[in-house]
């Protein structure tokens, strides 16, 4: 029964501190959607939408991306009904021990590792790419050699004299991610003025590609625009269903990694000043303008080059590589593309990296996960253990696996999490009707239920191999749970001291 102890609300304020639930409600529905393009933009749509142009929908890559808007947008309004009905703010992990019980609120926990730490990693990886395009063009310096940024499982294509190289291990990556765990650790607090100024550069870069390279759309780059169903297998043998529905749907989930982040806007509905009317805006503005870009941007990238060009020598840094091929007389867009998109992926791993350690710091207050994870260093006031394990975990992915592998892992795992956050909000609404709920999600259930098909599709999409990796990761945290959580949980082991439901039955 223990599996299904819910943390009562008034322990999760009491725990949250003061500080917490006395948050300044400031701001508005414009900052929120700027806190959403700041959080959303990053390797997603610099990497993920030509690999699933290659491998899965050439140029109906976009309607992968409307897709996969439309299952976020859902998502995010059942995110936001939950953060503005729980007086904290937090994650999905909080919203869930509160409401579906400890071993889902564990699974859900665990399930944001791949959202946060192996979506640091992806952006770490992707982060690497850029490097070598910035070492080469930008200082004229030799790139890092191949076996020295790409995991041990990757090789090249073969050279003109057929030679293949082999990776080792992604050192850039590694080193990134160390260096912005560092940071962390030190208490960096990324200004507003700093926020604003990296999203005005990502968006201004985004709309620069759009409108310069609108006139070197080729339209046998588009045609057909949804090639007809078949396979693509890859230079590492791996089998993707290319074109037709599948192909959408596996596009959808390869480019639902570009929209990951925008969670952020709902876990600020306590600070909102008028939740209801600024969080649909919030969510559903960052989403729909994101939408927008992205559909205009991929639209102009598989126009600029043929899909066998992202499979091939415009495989890595595609955007840069597409600008610099196609697009002659305009190198220096491709370089300033590159000291931009580096600064961009820094702060989304930031962003992702301080969201992990949140998590796992709120896990280990619970007692699911070790003391450990909550020391806070007593000058610098962060979890630096819990950063610095973090750095392991995250190191050893972004440096020995493939950006593709842990880009899918981390979109099934977010799905995985937008499923349960739309399902917690049906539940909710049935085992708590009269909880105060400063948002409410439309159209309940319709909506939340449209919600999980959408997830749940891309999730089909994405094919087996993930489905595999899924359940073991989630089969992996089980044996965790059972073995340390369980035994360990603060919750479980209060329970016997607790007034009993019987104790209250005669009154
Ligand atoms: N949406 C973020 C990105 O694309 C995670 O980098």
């Amino acid at each position: 029964m223990s599996l299904f102890i819910k943390k009562p609300l008034d322990k999760i304020i009491a725990d949250a501190g003061s500080g917490e639930t006395s948050l300044k409600k400031t701001l508005g529905s414009g900052s929120l959607i700027a806190l959403g393009i700041g959080a959303i933009i990053g390797a997603g749509l610099f990497v993920s939408t030509a690999t699933a142009a290659a491998e899965s929908a050439g140029p109906s890559v976009t309607i992968g991306f409307i897709l996969s808007a439309i299952g976020c947008a859902l998502a995010g309004l059942c995110y936001a009904e939950l953060s503005s009905s729980i007086p904290i703010s937090g994650s999905a992990y909080t919203y869930t021990y509160a409401t579906m019980g400890e071993l889902m609120a564990w699974i859900i926990g665990w399930d944001l590792v791949l959202e946060y730490a192996v979506g640091a990693a992806t952006v770490g990886i992707a982060w690497s790419e850029y490097l070598n395009n910035l070492l080469v063009q930008v200082f004229h310096m030799p790139p890092v050699p191949y076996e020295w940024c790409h995991s041990p499982f990757e090789h090249s294509l073969p050279d003109a004299l057929g030679a293949v190289q082999y990776g080792v291990m992604n050192i850039p990556a590694l080193g990134i991610v160390a260096l912005l765990s560092l940071l962390l650790i030190k208490g960096t607090q990324e200004s507003a003025l700093v926020n604003g100024i990296i999203v005005v550069t990502k968006v201004s870069i985004v709309l620069l590609i759009i409108a310069l390279g609108w006139q070197f759309i080729k339209e046998e780059n588009h045609t057909p625009y949804i090639p007809p169903a078949g396979t693509f297998t890859d230079h590492m043998g791996v089998q993707h269903h290319f074109g037709g529905l599948m192909g959408i749907l596996g596009a959808a989930g390869t480019v639902f990694f570009a929209f990951i982040g925008f969670d952020a806007v709902s876990t600020a509905a306590q600070e909102t000043k008028n939740p209801k009317k600024s969080m649909p805006i919030g969510i559903l503005g960052s989403l729909g303008i994101c939408t927008v870009l992205y559909l205009l941007f991929a639209h102009v990238l598989t126009g600029l080059a043929p899909v066998e060009f992202f499979r091939t020598s415009g495989k890595e840094a595609s955007v840069v590589a597409a600008i610099n091929t196609f697009m002659p007389g305009y190198e220096w867009l491709g370089k300033l593309v590159t000291v931009a998109i580096l600064a961009g992926f820094s702060s989304v791993i930031l962003v992702m990296l301080l969201g992990q350690s949140r998590v796992f710091f709120s896990m280990s207050k619970d007692g699911l996960l070790p003391n450990v994870f909550s020391a806070i260093h007593p000058k610098f006031k962060t979890p630096y253990k819990a950063n610095l394990i973090i750095l392991v975990i995250v190191g050893l992915f972004a440096a020995f696996i493939p950006g593709e592998v842990v880009g899918h892992m981390t979109s099934i795992g977010t799905l995985f999490a937008f499923i349960l956050v739309c399902a917690a909000v049906i539940i909710l609404r049935k085992t708590d009707p009269d909880l105060p709920r400063q948002f409410k999600t439309p159209l309940v259930p319709f909506l939340p239920i449209v919600g999980i098909i959408v997830c749940g599709l891309m999730i089909f999409g994405l094919g087996m191999e993930n489905w595999l990796r899924l359940i073991i990761w989630l089969a992996l945290g089980l044996v965790i749970y059972f073995s340390y959580g369980r035994k360990h949980s603060k919750l479980t082991n209060v329970k016997d001291i607790l007034p009993k439901a019987s104790d209250f039955e005669q009154q």
